[in-house]
């Protein structure tokens, strides 16, 4: 069976992605890019930018970096920065299990909607552990397995659905915690009925 980052939602379908999930996750990627307080000339890295629609958010005096592993998602996500002449946001293709910057690069982290699509959690946060600064921020928005055991069982049911959109029902915050060199500083639903979690963690030295 394809794996949730083989998704044709990446590759066939990038055209419509904003269509069916952009207006959906646009936002709380809004609203917890502009929770971070960004100041003039730090640096950001959003991993897993798909067709780019947090970049509106970011504010014109910080350099954004983002990267994909998708050409297709890539090109909507030139699109936007094309049109709305965004010169601070630099886009390039990469791959979040082996992101291509030094150590301790840039002082925000950001993920929205890619850590239960590439195939392994773990090394996608080692990574963006390792770019992030000591006292710099990683940023996620997810969805997770509800530790439920109910509810938690119910999403797994439709694991082999979700897998064909492109991504998984299967991971736990739990997994992505993991790492004690990073401290929980935000953790909580996106919205009440929302499915999805922010966290923000701190990188600790
Ligand atoms: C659900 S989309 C989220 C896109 C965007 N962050 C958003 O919130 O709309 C998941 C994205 O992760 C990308 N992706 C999957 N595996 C990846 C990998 N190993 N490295 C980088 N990006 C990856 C896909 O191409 C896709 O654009």
């Amino acid at each position: 069976m394809a794996e949730p980052h083989e998704s044709r939602v990446y590759s066939d379908f990038a055209h419509l992605y904003d269509h069916v999930f952009g207006r959906v996750f646009v936002d709380h990627e809004y609203e917890v890019i502009q929770s971070l307080a960004l100041r003039p000339g730090q640096r950001v890295l959003e991993v897993g930018v798909g067709t780019g629609i947090s970049l509106g958010a970011y504010p014109p005096y910080v350099k954004v970096v983002a990267v994909d592993s998708s050409a297709e998602m890539l090109e909507q996500a030139q699109g936007k920065i094309k049109e709305n002449d965004w010169r601070h946001i630099e886009l390039a293709q990469g791959n979040a299990l082996s992101l291509d910057f030094p150590d301790d690069s840039f002082d925000v982290v950001c993920a929205f909607h890619v850590i239960s699509v590439v195939p392994d959690s773990r090394r996608a946060m080692a990574e963006m552990r390792r770019v992030c600064k000591v006292g710099g921020r990683i940023v996620i928005i997810n969805h997770f397995r509800n530790e439920n055991p109910i509810l938690g069982t119910l999403t797994a049911v439709i694991n082999p659905v979700t897998k064909h959109l492109g991504w998984t029902t299967l991971l736990r915050l739990r997994d992505v915690l993991q790492d004690n060199s990073v401290r929980v500083e935000r953790r909580e639903r996106a919205s009440r009925f929302s499915f999805h979690t922010i966290v923000i963690l701190r990188k600790e030295g």
